[in-house]
Order: structure tokens, then C-alpha cells, then sequence
């Protein structure tokens, strides 16, 4: 049967692309809904060309209904990944997803995370802090930010002459190397 994915994102949605290229032609996972709660994300263009449906939410719709759910019943989604969405998930949304809803996080946690902590603020705090490694952590969603069971990790050096903006290029390359592979994995284990 296959497995079927919604992927959040808000940010330009590199990790999204990623991961709706890797499954493209893949044999029983499939990118199958793509949500946003920026109208103008550049993931929704992504999205389209690919002939993914998308879903634009506001903090009413997110917060005050559980409308989302018929959604994704209606998609058949299994599995859901949070890949560069900053909204803590509502406790309606972590309960039906429990154990299956992912996050990535461009360090590696606890440390450098929680609420505000995010793209470059993450890693100009590691730069001044004089960290020797960073890296990314995949963790599960709860109810929040930041914290639920790290499921993956991966580490790079940070040299004396990293920038943040190097620092962000050695975490990226991290993380579209291991974030679809690490999805393939969850999904497919029993
Ligand atoms: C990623 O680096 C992800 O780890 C981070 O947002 C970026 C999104 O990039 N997420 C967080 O900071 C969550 N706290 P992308 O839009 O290019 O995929």
C-alpha cells in the first residue's frame, strides 16, 4: 500500500524540493500534499510544477478548527514532515499524528533549539558561542518546539573561520543529504 506524505514548509522550501524529487518516481511513498501558511512560499510553485495539491492555512484554520484532518483524510496521509515550518503543531494535530510527524532542525538538539530559534539566528548563536560541531536533528513533533525523540543526527565541523552563512551551507548539504533517505527509512520500517 502506499504511504502517503504532507510536507509543511514555509521558508524557500530547498528541503521540500528535495524531498518531492527524491519520491517522484518512487514505488510506494509519495509526496501527496503540500502545506503552507505563506500564500507567496516559493515551495507552492515548487508544489504546482510537480502537480502536488497545496494547502494555504492561517493561524484561524490551524488553531481554531481541526479542518486539516478531513484534508489529509482525504489525501490519505500517513506521514507528516515539518521541513522548514515555524508554527508549534496544535495538540489535536501532534494526537493523530503521534509517532508519525517529523521535524528537521538545523542543529544538533537540545542544544540551539526552541521557540525563535530558526534559520540564521540558529547559526550565528552557535558561531558566538565558539561551538567546534553543529549539525541537523530529525526529531518527532510534540507539543513543543524542538523537543520530541531525536530519530536521526548528523554532524559537521565549524572552523575557526566559519561565518553563520558558511555554517548554513555545511548544515544544508547535511540536510538534503540525509532528510529523504531518513523519511524512506521511517516509512518503511514495520
Ligand atoms: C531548514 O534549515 C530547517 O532546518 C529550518 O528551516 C530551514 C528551512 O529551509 N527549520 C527550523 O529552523 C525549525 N526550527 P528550506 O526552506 O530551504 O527547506
Amino acid at each position: 500500500m502506499k504511504k502517503h506524505i504532507a510536507i509543511f514548509a514555509s521558508g524557500t522550501g530547498s528541503n521540500a524540493k528535495k524531498i518531492i524529487d527524491y519520491f517522484k518516481h518512487h514505488n510506494n511513498i509519495s509526496v501527496s500534499l503540500i502545506v503552507s501558511n505563506k500564500a507567496d512560499a516559493p515551495v507552492l510553485d515548487i508544489a504546482r510544477e510537480n502537480g502536488i495539491p497545496t494547502l494555504v492555512i492561517d493561524r484561524e484554520y490551524f488553531y481554531q478548527t481541526t479542518s486539516i484532518l478531513k484534508k489529509f483524510n482525504e489525501y490519505l496521509i500517513d506521514f507528516v514532515v515539518l521541513a522548514g515550518f515555524l508554527w508549534l503543531v496544535p495538540a489535536y494535530l501532534v494526537k493523530s499524528f503521534e509517532r508519525r510527524m517529523i521535524n528537521i532542525h538545523p542543529a544538533l538538539l537540545p542544544k540551539y533549539g526552541g521557540k525563535g530559534m530558526y534559520g540564521m539566528k540558529v547559526h550565528q548563536a552557535v558561531r558566538d558561542s565558539g561551538e567546534k560541531e553543529t549539525g541537523i536533528t530529525i526529531h518527532l513533533v510534540n507539543e513543543q518546539y524542538d523537543d520530541g525523540d531525536v530519530v536521526f543526527q548528523a554532524k559537521c565541523n565549524v572552523e575557526p573561520e566559519d561565518t553563520p552563512q558558511t555554517i548554513a551551507k555545511k548544515v544544508q548539504q547535511l540536510e538534503h543529504r540525509h532528510f529523504p533517505e531518513v523519511i524512506e527509512k521511517l516509512l518503511q520500517s514495520p
